[in-house]
Protein backbone atom coordinates (compact mmCIF):
# COMPACT_ATOMS: atom_id res chain seq x y z
CA UNK A 1 0.00 0.00 0.00
CA UNK A 2 1.74 3.54 -0.88
CA UNK A 3 2.18 6.27 2.08
CA UNK A 4 -0.99 8.62 0.30
CA UNK A 5 -3.71 5.24 0.82
CA UNK A 6 -2.72 4.39 3.84
CA UNK A 7 -2.95 7.63 5.32
CA UNK A 8 -6.13 8.11 4.19
CA UNK A 9 -7.36 4.61 5.42
CA UNK A 10 -6.10 5.58 8.63
CA UNK A 11 -7.14 9.12 8.98
CA UNK A 12 -3.79 10.60 9.39
CA UNK A 13 -1.90 12.78 7.54
CA UNK A 14 0.98 12.10 4.91
CA UNK A 15 3.41 14.40 6.80
CA UNK A 16 2.81 12.23 10.12
CA UNK A 17 3.64 9.13 8.28
CA UNK A 18 6.58 10.59 7.09
CA UNK A 19 7.62 11.80 10.70
CA UNK A 20 7.06 8.08 12.05
CA UNK A 21 9.47 6.87 8.55
CA UNK A 22 12.31 9.62 9.90
CA UNK A 23 12.51 8.48 13.52
CA UNK A 24 12.36 4.37 12.70
CA UNK A 25 9.10 3.56 14.18
CA UNK A 26 7.05 2.71 11.35
CA UNK A 27 9.21 2.31 7.80
CA UNK A 28 7.23 1.42 4.09
CA UNK A 29 9.39 -1.15 3.81
CA UNK A 30 9.54 -2.01 -0.18
CA UNK A 31 9.14 -0.06 -3.29
CA UNK A 32 6.11 -0.15 -6.58
CA UNK A 33 7.08 -1.29 -9.32
CA UNK A 34 6.77 2.50 -10.14
CA UNK A 35 9.80 2.91 -7.09
CA UNK A 36 7.13 4.75 -4.50
CA UNK A 37 8.02 3.53 -1.35
CA UNK A 38 4.67 1.48 0.32
CA UNK A 39 3.57 -0.12 2.96
CA UNK A 40 3.80 -4.21 3.60
CA UNK A 41 1.01 -5.63 5.77
CA UNK A 42 3.47 -6.08 8.60
CA UNK A 43 4.35 -2.39 8.10
CA UNK A 44 0.28 -1.85 8.53
CA UNK A 45 -0.03 -3.53 11.36
CA UNK A 46 2.94 -2.09 13.07
CA UNK A 47 1.01 1.35 12.33
CA UNK A 48 -2.16 -0.55 13.47
CA UNK A 49 -0.81 -0.38 16.67
CA UNK A 50 1.43 2.79 16.63
CA UNK A 51 -1.40 4.53 16.05
CA UNK A 52 -3.67 2.83 18.71
CA UNK A 53 -1.32 3.38 21.34
CA UNK A 54 -1.01 6.88 20.46
CA UNK A 55 -4.63 7.48 20.67
CA UNK A 56 -4.29 6.17 24.38
CA UNK A 57 -2.33 8.81 25.25
CA UNK A 58 1.11 7.03 25.24
CA UNK A 59 4.27 9.27 23.50
CA UNK A 60 5.95 8.08 20.70
CA UNK A 61 9.08 6.97 22.74
CA UNK A 62 6.95 4.90 25.23
CA UNK A 63 4.97 3.75 21.97
CA UNK A 64 8.55 2.97 20.32
CA UNK A 65 9.73 0.51 23.40
CA UNK A 66 5.78 -1.06 23.06
CA UNK A 67 5.79 -1.58 19.64
CA UNK A 68 9.82 -3.37 19.60
CA UNK A 69 9.25 -5.32 22.43
CA UNK A 70 10.47 -8.89 21.02
CA UNK A 71 7.95 -10.67 23.88
CA UNK A 72 4.87 -9.13 22.66
CA UNK A 73 3.28 -10.52 18.88
CA UNK A 74 0.43 -8.83 17.48
CA UNK A 75 -2.66 -10.86 19.36
CA UNK A 76 -0.55 -9.57 23.14
CA UNK A 77 -0.51 -6.39 21.54
CA UNK A 78 -4.26 -6.80 20.53
CA UNK A 79 -5.25 -7.85 24.12
CA UNK A 80 -3.22 -5.24 26.24
CA UNK A 81 -5.39 -2.67 23.72
CA UNK A 82 -8.10 -3.92 24.59
CA UNK A 83 -8.01 -3.87 28.07
CA UNK A 84 -7.01 -0.19 27.80
CA UNK A 85 -9.60 0.80 25.61
CA UNK A 86 -11.93 -1.12 28.25
CA UNK A 87 -10.71 0.00 31.17
CA UNK A 88 -10.79 3.79 29.58
CA UNK A 89 -14.70 3.82 28.18
CA UNK A 90 -15.57 2.61 31.74
CA UNK A 91 -13.80 5.68 33.27
CA UNK A 92 -15.25 7.61 30.73
CA UNK A 93 -18.65 6.27 31.58
CA UNK A 94 -18.70 6.30 35.40
CA UNK A 95 -17.46 10.16 34.68
CA UNK A 96 -20.56 10.75 32.75
CA UNK A 97 -22.74 9.59 35.07
CA UNK A 98 -21.22 11.49 38.20
CA UNK A 99 -21.25 14.75 36.03
CA UNK A 100 -24.92 13.96 35.26
CA UNK A 101 -25.71 13.35 38.75
CA UNK A 102 -24.21 16.72 39.72
CA UNK A 103 -25.66 18.70 36.50
CA UNK A 104 -29.08 17.02 38.29
CA UNK A 105 -28.52 18.36 41.53
CA UNK A 106 -27.40 22.43 40.53
CA UNK A 107 -30.37 22.20 38.32
CA UNK A 108 -32.78 21.46 41.44
CA UNK A 109 -30.25 24.01 43.06
CA UNK A 110 -28.71 22.10 45.36
CA UNK A 111 -24.97 22.80 45.31
CA UNK A 112 -22.23 19.60 46.05
CA UNK A 113 -20.09 20.75 48.43
CA UNK A 114 -16.09 20.01 47.84
CA UNK A 115 -16.17 16.75 50.44
CA UNK A 116 -19.28 15.17 48.46
CA UNK A 117 -17.17 15.61 44.99
CA UNK A 118 -14.23 14.22 46.76
CA UNK A 119 -16.34 11.35 47.75
CA UNK A 120 -17.92 10.55 44.50
CA UNK A 121 -14.60 10.22 42.93
CA UNK A 122 -13.44 7.65 45.69
CA UNK A 123 -16.89 5.69 44.68
CA UNK A 124 -16.67 6.38 41.10
CA UNK A 125 -13.45 4.52 40.98
CA UNK A 126 -14.45 1.92 42.56
CA UNK A 127 -17.68 1.96 39.67
CA UNK A 128 -15.20 1.67 37.01
CA UNK A 129 -13.67 -1.03 38.14
CA UNK A 130 -15.90 -2.89 40.20
CA UNK A 131 -17.22 -5.06 37.81
CA UNK A 132 -13.45 -6.43 38.10
CA UNK A 133 -13.59 -7.33 41.58
CA UNK A 134 -15.15 -10.48 41.79
CA UNK A 135 -12.80 -12.42 39.59
CA UNK A 136 -10.16 -11.99 42.23
CA UNK A 137 -11.07 -10.48 45.65
CA UNK A 138 -12.49 -13.03 48.11
CA UNK A 139 -11.91 -14.09 51.50
CA UNK A 140 -8.69 -14.74 52.90
CA UNK A 141 -9.92 -17.37 55.88
CA UNK A 142 -6.20 -16.53 57.45
CA UNK A 143 -6.85 -12.62 57.61
CA UNK A 144 -10.44 -13.36 58.05
CA UNK A 145 -9.51 -15.70 61.38
CA UNK A 146 -7.87 -12.14 62.37
CA UNK A 147 -10.68 -10.16 61.83
CA UNK A 148 -13.72 -12.11 63.15
CA UNK A 149 -11.24 -12.37 66.41
CA UNK A 150 -10.44 -8.77 66.97
CA UNK A 151 -14.60 -8.06 67.05
CA UNK A 152 -14.71 -10.45 70.23
CA UNK A 153 -18.17 -11.20 71.51
CA UNK A 154 -19.46 -8.53 69.21
CA UNK A 155 -23.52 -9.52 67.98
CA UNK A 156 -24.06 -6.63 65.88
CA UNK A 157 -21.30 -5.45 62.98
CA UNK A 158 -20.97 -2.33 60.86
CA UNK A 159 -19.24 -3.07 57.85
CA UNK A 160 -18.14 -0.28 56.84
CA UNK A 161 -16.55 0.25 52.92
CA UNK A 162 -18.06 -3.77 52.50
CA UNK A 163 -17.68 -3.95 48.36
CA UNK A 164 -19.02 -7.25 47.79
CA UNK A 165 -18.64 -8.16 51.72
CA UNK A 166 -15.69 -10.77 51.36
CA UNK A 167 -14.85 -10.28 55.25
CA UNK A 168 -18.23 -9.90 56.46
CA UNK A 169 -18.94 -12.51 59.83
CA UNK A 170 -21.29 -14.73 58.73
CA UNK A 171 -22.48 -15.96 62.67
CA UNK A 172 -23.55 -12.51 63.55
CA UNK A 173 -26.27 -9.75 62.83
CA UNK A 174 -23.99 -7.56 59.84
CA UNK A 175 -24.98 -3.94 58.44
CA UNK A 176 -23.26 -3.00 55.45
CA UNK A 177 -22.31 0.31 54.11
CA UNK A 178 -20.95 0.80 50.59
CA UNK A 179 -20.74 4.44 48.34
CA UNK A 180 -20.10 2.54 45.10
CA UNK A 181 -23.64 1.35 43.28
CA UNK A 182 -21.26 -0.80 41.19
CA UNK A 183 -20.17 -2.65 44.49
CA UNK A 184 -23.51 -2.85 46.21
CA UNK A 185 -25.02 -4.44 42.62
CA UNK A 186 -21.92 -7.00 43.05
CA UNK A 187 -23.26 -8.00 46.43
CA UNK A 188 -24.42 -11.79 46.37
CA UNK A 189 -28.26 -11.87 47.01
CA UNK A 190 -27.81 -13.37 50.56
CA UNK A 191 -25.64 -11.05 51.61
CA UNK A 192 -25.99 -8.62 54.86
CA UNK A 193 -28.29 -5.30 53.95
CA UNK A 194 -26.21 -2.47 52.71
CA UNK A 195 -26.60 0.98 52.96
CA UNK A 196 -25.71 3.92 50.02
CA UNK A 197 -23.35 6.12 52.32
CA UNK A 198 -20.12 7.39 53.38
CA UNK A 199 -17.59 6.54 55.99
CA UNK A 200 -17.20 9.95 57.14
CA UNK A 201 -21.02 10.35 57.57
CA UNK A 202 -22.57 7.36 58.77
CA UNK A 203 -26.65 7.70 59.12
CA UNK A 204 -26.75 5.93 62.46
CA UNK A 205 -26.89 6.84 66.23
CA UNK A 206 -24.10 6.86 68.45
CA UNK A 207 -23.25 3.52 69.64
CA UNK A 208 -25.97 1.81 67.63
CA UNK A 209 -23.43 -1.36 66.92
CA UNK A 210 -21.21 -3.09 69.49
CA UNK A 211 -18.37 -3.13 66.47
CA UNK A 212 -17.87 -1.31 63.34
CA UNK A 213 -15.14 -3.12 60.68
CA UNK A 214 -13.25 -1.45 57.40
CA UNK A 215 -11.23 -3.63 55.27
CA UNK A 216 -9.24 -2.58 52.90
CA UNK A 217 -10.70 0.63 52.20
CA UNK A 218 -9.66 3.25 54.37
CA UNK A 219 -6.91 4.21 51.88
CA UNK A 220 -9.85 5.19 49.36
CA UNK A 221 -11.75 7.82 51.86
CA UNK A 222 -11.13 11.27 51.01
CA UNK A 223 -10.55 12.09 55.36
CA UNK A 224 -9.58 8.71 56.55
CA UNK A 225 -9.35 10.19 60.25
CA UNK A 226 -13.07 11.70 59.97
CA UNK A 227 -14.22 8.00 59.16
CA UNK A 228 -12.80 6.49 61.76
CA UNK A 229 -14.18 9.10 63.88
CA UNK A 230 -17.61 8.15 63.01
CA UNK A 231 -16.93 4.40 63.17
CA UNK A 232 -16.07 5.00 66.72
CA UNK A 233 -19.29 7.16 67.59
CA UNK A 234 -21.53 4.68 66.21
CA UNK A 235 -19.72 1.42 67.22
CA UNK A 236 -18.15 -0.05 71.23
CA UNK A 237 -15.35 -1.14 69.12
CA UNK A 238 -13.80 -0.82 66.12
CA UNK A 239 -11.35 -3.12 63.64
CA UNK A 240 -9.58 -1.73 60.61
CA UNK A 241 -7.30 -3.76 58.34
CA UNK A 242 -4.95 -1.38 56.52
CA UNK A 243 -1.68 -0.26 55.59
CA UNK A 244 1.27 1.38 57.36
CA UNK A 245 1.92 3.95 54.43
CA UNK A 246 4.65 5.87 56.80
CA UNK A 247 7.30 2.50 56.98
CA UNK A 248 8.78 2.94 53.77
CA UNK A 249 10.79 -0.55 54.28
CA UNK A 250 8.22 -2.52 53.37
CA UNK A 251 7.71 -0.68 50.44
CA UNK A 252 11.78 -0.78 50.10
CA UNK A 253 11.29 -5.20 50.75
CA UNK A 254 8.50 -5.60 48.35
CA UNK A 255 9.78 -6.15 44.54
CA UNK A 256 7.27 -5.25 42.88
CA UNK A 257 7.20 -0.99 44.03
CA UNK A 258 10.53 -1.36 44.31
CA UNK A 259 11.91 -2.41 41.02
CA UNK A 260 8.35 -1.78 38.77
CA UNK A 261 6.27 0.41 40.51
CA UNK A 262 7.92 3.07 42.75
CA UNK A 263 4.96 5.23 41.42
CA UNK A 264 3.26 3.24 44.38
CA UNK A 265 4.33 5.96 46.50
CA UNK A 266 2.87 9.15 45.19
CA UNK A 267 -0.61 7.08 45.86
CA UNK A 268 0.04 7.74 49.62
CA UNK A 269 1.66 11.16 49.50
CA UNK A 270 -0.73 13.39 52.09
CA UNK A 271 -1.67 9.71 53.31
CA UNK A 272 -2.85 10.13 57.42
CA UNK A 273 0.42 7.72 59.72
CA UNK A 274 -0.55 4.85 61.26
CA UNK A 275 -0.22 6.92 64.19
CA UNK A 276 -2.92 9.32 63.18
CA UNK A 277 -5.05 6.58 62.63
CA UNK A 278 -4.54 4.52 65.85
CA UNK A 279 -5.34 7.67 67.58
CA UNK A 280 -8.73 8.16 65.39
CA UNK A 281 -10.01 5.08 67.27
CA UNK A 282 -7.76 5.33 70.30
CA UNK A 283 -6.26 1.76 69.47
CA UNK A 284 -3.48 -0.11 69.01
CA UNK A 285 -2.12 -1.69 65.45
CA UNK A 286 -0.97 -4.92 65.29
CA UNK A 287 0.88 -6.42 62.21
CA UNK A 288 -0.93 -8.74 59.80
CA UNK A 289 1.28 -11.51 57.60
CA UNK A 290 0.47 -11.76 54.08
CA UNK A 291 0.12 -15.51 53.36
CA UNK A 292 2.78 -17.00 49.78
CA UNK A 293 -1.20 -18.60 48.87
CA UNK A 294 -3.26 -15.61 49.89
CA UNK A 295 -6.71 -16.40 48.30
CA UNK A 296 -7.93 -12.24 48.59
CA UNK A 297 -6.15 -10.88 44.93
CA UNK A 298 -5.44 -7.59 46.77
CA UNK A 299 -2.26 -5.54 45.75
CA UNK A 300 0.74 -7.35 47.63
CA UNK A 301 -1.37 -10.84 47.73
CA UNK A 302 1.73 -12.47 44.91
CA UNK A 303 4.50 -11.52 46.19
CA UNK A 304 5.32 -14.93 45.63
CA UNK A 305 3.64 -15.71 42.59
CA UNK A 306 5.08 -12.62 40.28
CA UNK A 307 3.74 -14.15 37.21
CA UNK A 308 0.37 -13.24 38.50
CA UNK A 309 0.79 -9.51 37.61
CA UNK A 310 1.09 -10.19 34.15
CA UNK A 311 -2.55 -11.56 34.55
CA UNK A 312 -4.77 -8.45 33.23
CA UNK A 313 -7.84 -10.11 35.14
CA UNK A 314 -5.69 -9.66 38.88
CA UNK A 315 -4.66 -6.11 37.48
CA UNK A 316 -8.23 -4.90 37.04
CA UNK A 317 -9.27 -6.35 40.64
CA UNK A 318 -6.51 -3.90 42.13
CA UNK A 319 -7.44 -0.35 42.21
CA UNK A 320 -3.28 0.60 42.54
CA UNK A 321 -3.26 -0.37 39.02
CA UNK A 322 -5.63 1.85 37.73
CA UNK A 323 -4.63 4.60 39.81
CA UNK A 324 -0.84 4.77 38.46
CA UNK A 325 -2.53 5.12 34.90
CA UNK A 326 -1.73 3.20 32.20
CA UNK A 327 1.29 4.04 31.25
CA UNK A 328 3.17 2.99 34.36
CA UNK A 329 1.03 0.12 34.71
CA UNK A 330 2.42 -1.09 31.14
CA UNK A 331 5.92 0.09 31.80
CA UNK A 332 5.89 -2.13 35.19
CA UNK A 333 4.45 -5.34 33.35
CA UNK A 334 6.65 -5.25 30.69
CA UNK A 335 9.87 -4.98 32.95
CA UNK A 336 8.21 -7.43 34.90
CA UNK A 337 7.59 -9.66 32.17
CA UNK A 338 11.13 -9.33 30.86
CA UNK A 339 12.77 -10.26 33.79
CA UNK A 340 10.88 -13.08 35.07
CA UNK A 341 11.73 -14.76 31.01
CA UNK A 342 15.36 -13.94 31.95
CA UNK A 343 16.03 -14.95 35.87
CA UNK A 344 16.29 -12.06 36.65
CA UNK A 345 13.49 -11.40 38.87
CA UNK A 346 14.26 -14.99 40.17
CA UNK A 347 17.98 -13.88 40.78
CA UNK A 348 17.04 -10.93 42.46
CA UNK A 349 14.15 -12.78 45.04
CA UNK A 350 15.80 -15.79 45.42
CA UNK A 351 15.00 -15.99 49.18
CA UNK A 352 11.06 -15.04 48.58
CA UNK A 353 10.85 -18.71 47.77
CA UNK A 354 11.65 -20.08 51.57
CA UNK A 355 8.84 -17.50 52.84
CA UNK A 356 5.61 -19.05 53.91
CA UNK A 357 4.12 -15.44 54.31
CA UNK A 358 5.18 -12.02 54.05
CA UNK A 359 5.54 -8.71 56.35
CA UNK A 360 4.35 -5.69 53.84
CA UNK A 361 2.69 -3.42 55.44
CA UNK A 362 -0.63 -4.93 56.68
CA UNK A 363 -2.07 -4.05 59.81
CA UNK A 364 -4.76 -4.46 62.11
CA UNK A 365 -5.70 -1.61 63.85
CA UNK A 366 -8.35 -2.64 66.87
CA UNK A 367 -9.64 -0.22 69.46
C1 LIG B 1 -10.77 -2.43 48.03
S1 LIG B 1 -12.52 -2.25 48.26
C2 LIG B 1 -12.69 -3.21 49.75
C3 LIG B 1 -14.03 -3.84 49.85
C4 LIG B 1 -14.21 -4.84 51.01
N1 LIG B 1 -14.09 -4.19 52.30
C5 LIG B 1 -13.26 -6.00 50.88
O1 LIG B 1 -12.41 -6.18 51.75
O2 LIG B 1 -13.35 -6.74 49.89
C6 LIG B 1 -12.70 -0.57 48.82
C7 LIG B 1 -14.16 -0.13 48.97
O3 LIG B 1 -14.20 1.14 49.63
C8 LIG B 1 -15.31 1.87 49.08
N2 LIG B 1 -15.19 3.32 49.39
C9 LIG B 1 -14.62 4.30 48.65
N3 LIG B 1 -14.75 5.50 49.26
C10 LIG B 1 -15.44 5.28 50.42
C11 LIG B 1 -15.88 6.12 51.51
N4 LIG B 1 -15.65 7.44 51.51
N5 LIG B 1 -16.57 5.54 52.52
C12 LIG B 1 -16.80 4.22 52.53
N6 LIG B 1 -16.39 3.38 51.55
C13 LIG B 1 -15.72 3.90 50.50
C14 LIG B 1 -15.22 1.54 47.60
O4 LIG B 1 -16.40 1.84 46.92
C15 LIG B 1 -14.88 0.04 47.65
O5 LIG B 1 -16.01 -0.76 47.62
Amino acid sequence: MTVGRVAELAGVTVRTLHHYDRIGLVRPSVRTAGGYRAYTAGDVERLREVLAYRRLGFGLRDISDLVDDPATDAVAHLHRLRGLLVDQRDRAAAMVTAIDRELEARAMGIRTTPEQQLTALGAQLYDAIGSAYPATRRTEPRIAARIWDALGDARTVLNVGAGTGSYEPPDRGVTAVEPSAVMRALRPADAAPCVAATAESLPFEDRSFDAAMAVSTVHHWPDPVAGLREMRRVARRVVVLTYDADDTGWRQRFWLTRDYLPEFADLLVGWPSLADLTRAIGGRAESVLIPWDCADGFFEAYWRRPEAYLDEHVRRAVSVWTRVGPKAEQRAVRRLRDDLSSGRWAERNRELVTLDAAELGLRLLVA
